[in-house]
């Protein structure tokens, strides 16, 4: 087992290579009540089951249980049960089931412990880890929400076995972005015939722990994590979410390496392994020529835009990040021409 330490408001561990089940019994024998947040089909594949002070809230699959609506039945459960300040919620699930759990722990009663038990791999290297939690709003994604860390992060890599291949693609997107922001080797273990998800779980979570543990609340440092995330969430609202959030990074982040080429002296050779790594997991690392003009004003709007100036993160070299400020949209437009099709 390998324990990585975060600090942030509270100070907490991320456990990687428990076995779920027992994490469930554990933390169900340390308080008097727990509800358990999962999908109907986590429940199902896992076999979990209430017990007399183990409640189960079925959540909807997917971005669906990220609603106000859905909240308001955690919260109506939670009364049910009469889950108490000194009670927990889990949240077992993807990103979005420990999104919304950690969101419902946040708010009711003020604030009340929680877990998280990811089972997707973007859950166990990405959203479980890291404080941020919340729900969408008609108005956009994740806009509601709140920074409330768990007690406890529990990672059983061999709930992966039954994740579908193109999610396991998009969690390696997140870890290889690991890779180049910070630790090379995640790279050279991405590449081996038979991927030890232990190591790389434990590794793209070291990467995430240091910089959210000196930067918890994004107010730079942080901004790190987001290689390959200006690009890719255009581009993600722009296939109206039907690709995975890791797809979209992927072409985001072989951009983010063109532009760190142009702009921060980055090999030709790491730009390659970018577009060959991504490859092997299938991950798409170009985007339509014709959506320039729609990307370049979904673009204007992001959070890193300051007076119409676009900020981005590069790497100069790998494990090199560097902040590119004021890049002007002809640069843009002119490094996109590199991965448009
Ligand atoms: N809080 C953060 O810092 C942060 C960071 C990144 C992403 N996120 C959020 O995370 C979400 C994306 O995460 P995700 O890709 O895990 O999405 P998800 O929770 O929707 O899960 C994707 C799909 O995989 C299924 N699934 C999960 N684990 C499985 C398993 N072991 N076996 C079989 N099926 C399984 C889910 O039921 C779902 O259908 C988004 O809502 C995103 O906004 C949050």
């Amino acid at each position: 087992m390998k324990i990585i330490n975060i600090k942030a408001e509270r100070n907490y561990k991320v456990e990687i290579g428990v076995t779920f089940s027992e994490s469930i019994k554990q933390i169900s024998a340390s308080y008097n009540k727990v509800l358990l947040l999962a999908p109907a089909v986590i429940l199902k594949q896992f076999k979990i089951k209430e017990t007399k002070n183990l409640f189960i809230l079925q959540t909807p699959n997917g971005e669906n249980q990220k609603s106000i609506n859905f909240l308001s039945q955690i919260w109506s459960k939670a009364a049910l049960v009469g889950l108490k300040r000194s009670d927990a919620i889990i949240g077992f699930g993807g990103g979005a089931t420990t999104d919304v759990a950690g969101f419902a722990a946040a708010t009711w009663l003020r604030g009340i412990n929680w877990y998280a038990i990811p089972t997707s791999l973007a859950g166990m290297v990405d959203a479980g880890v890291g404080g941020k939690t919340g729900i969408n709003s008609p108005a956009g994604k994740n806009l509601i929400g709140s920074f409330y860390s768990p007690s406890k992060v529990l990672i059983d890599p061999t709930l992966l076995q039954t994740l579908p291949a193109r999610d396991i693609s998009a969690g390696m997107a997140e870890v290889i972005k690991c890779g180049f922001i910070s630790d090379y080797k995640i790279l050279n273990l991405a590449q081996e015939d038979v991927l030890d998800y232990q190591e790389l779980i434990a590794r793209a979570v070291k990467v995430k722990a240091d910089v959210v543990s000196k930067d918890f609340k994004e107010s730079k440092l942080r901004e790190i994590l987001n290689y390959g995330h200006t690009l890719g969430h255009a581009i993600e609202k722009d296939s109206k979410y039907k690709l995975r959030h890791g797809e979209a990074v992927s072409i985001g982040m072989v951009f983010a390496a063109e532009l760190s080429k142009e702009l921060a002296g980055l090999s030709s050779d790491a730009v390659l392994l970018h577009r060959e790594l991504l490859k092997n997991f299938n991950l798409p690392i170009s985007f339509s020529r014709g959506r320039w003009k729609a990307l370049s004003s979904l673009l204007l709007q992001d959070k890193k835009v300051k007076q119409s100036k676009i900020r981005f993160i590069g790497i100069s070299r790998i494990g090199k990040p560097v902040w590119l400020e004021d890049v002007s949209l002809s640069t843009l437009s002119k490094v996109y021409e590199r991965i448009a099709k």
